[in-house]
């Protein structure tokens, strides 16, 4: 996205991909987009198959306790969502880019970013086993929190500071499955349940995206697929859930990480190489738009007049949404899984909270404006 909103801006830039392009597009993750990053894909002309294909929803729906309740989005904040899953986003942005002639250099591994202090950044990469460099104006860090661009230097003498990386772990995980079996529901559904959480979501009529929250050090061969439905429609009491042909499956660790500042010199960290949150807020994509909405604009203004003033404010400006996102995500984590020793004083509270949330209508509005992304951070 990056790339293709400096292409819009007449700045070059080379993507620097260590997989295949086959996997890439094919790497199933979240689908829950924001008004403003739909807005961002249509606006930049990306748009079209996300206009076509994906999913409006004014609102969600949380189950517990036996209970349904639905939490509409519209109403409360007059905006939604749209469930379009991310690989979808990365295929049309990888298409539009090589149509305009981009540059994405696929199975190419950055092994390290060096010079960021100088005027002169440079990416070390290795290509089907030689090693080569390039030279760039500006680095930008979009590798994952498992990448090389957020591995900063010490700081340079004199000045103080440095980063500092907050961070939350959490003793759960959720086993995602990518399921042929037309969705339940229309809507999202959030079940808190006593055996942990449960989220019905989905693709297509005919795809659904399941959830279930198992503990961290949980594996998949734990988890056989009748297990599998069998917990999802105890917790999603959904008895219209119909088993089908599980196309993927996979555990995913739920982590908290914030990098601050989230740059250093020419060097700019964007999406997961700057923070992490867990999946339950649907924020992750979301703020990897956002930030480089925000970097495209600063570089663009320094291309085109030479001042950093916007560069430097990058960290700042993205800090504020997205510790907005860390704490939204955390609180509804908080809210809808079970803790680890099943602490009934903590079910009990969880459970009064759920309730509050579908009584008054605050309470709600704190949900429905933070889903749907809180511009005013
Ligand atoms: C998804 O559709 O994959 C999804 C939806 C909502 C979430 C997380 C994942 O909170």
């Amino acid at each position: 996205m990056l790339s293709h909103l400096l292409h819009r801006e007449g700045v070059e830039s080379m993507v620097v991909e260590r997989r295949s392009r086959d996997y890439v597009e094919r790497r199933i993750r979240a689908g829950v987009l924001e008004q403003a990053s739909t807005d961002l894909l249509k606006q930049s002309g990306v748009g079209k198959r996300l206009a076509k294909e994906g999913l409006p929803h004014d609102g969600i729906k949380l189950r517990f306790n036996g209970e349904e309740h639905r939490i509409d989005f519209r109403q409360l904040t007059g905006r939604g969502i749209t469930v379009y899953g991310q690989q979808e986003v990365v295929k049309d942005l990888i298409q539009q880019r090589l149509a305009d002639g981009g540059q994405i250099s696929f199975d190419t591994e950055a092994t390290a970013v060096e010079g960021v202090d100088s005027d002169h950044p440079r990416i070390n990469y290795s290509r089907n086993g030689d090693q080569a460099t390039l030279d760039c104006d500006f680095v930008a860090g979009c590798d994952g929190s498992h990448g090389v661009a957020n591995r900063f230097p010490p700081p340079l003498e004199g000045e103080g500071g440095g980063h500092r990386v907050y961070e939350r772990t959490y003793p759960f995980a959720w086993l995602g499955i990518l399921a042929r079996t037309p969705p339940a529901t229309d809507e999202l559904i959030y079940a808190y349940h006593e055996h942990g959480f449960a989220l019905h979501s989905m693709r297509s009529p005919e795809i659904s995206r399941l959830y279930l929250q198992v503990d961290a050090e949980e594996t998949i061969d734990a988890w056989p697929q009748a297990r599998i439905w069998d917990e999802l429609r105890l917790r999603l009491a959904e008895p219209k859930l119909q088993p089908g042909e599980i196309i993927e499956s996979g555990i995913t660790p739920m982590r908290s990480v914030v990098t601050e500042p989230m740059q250093r010199g020419r060097l700019f960290l964007a999406g997961d190489a700057a923070h992490i949150v867990p999946a339950t807020g649907a924020k992750g994509m979301n703020l990897a738009l956002a930030d480089v909405k925000i970097l495209a604009e600063g570089l663009a203004s320094w291309y085109r007049t030479k001042s950093r003033v916007l560069l430097d404010e990058y960290s700042d400006r993205c800090l504020r949404r997205v510790w907005r996102a860390e704490h939204f995500s955390a609180w509804m984590t908080a809210l809808l899984h079970r803790d680890q020793a099943g602490d009934p004083f903590e079910h009990k509270l969880r459970l009064s909270y759920l309730r509050y949330i579908t009584k008054s209508k605050a309470a709600a509005t704190t949900l429905a404006e933070n889903y749907v992304g809180f511009e005013g951070a």
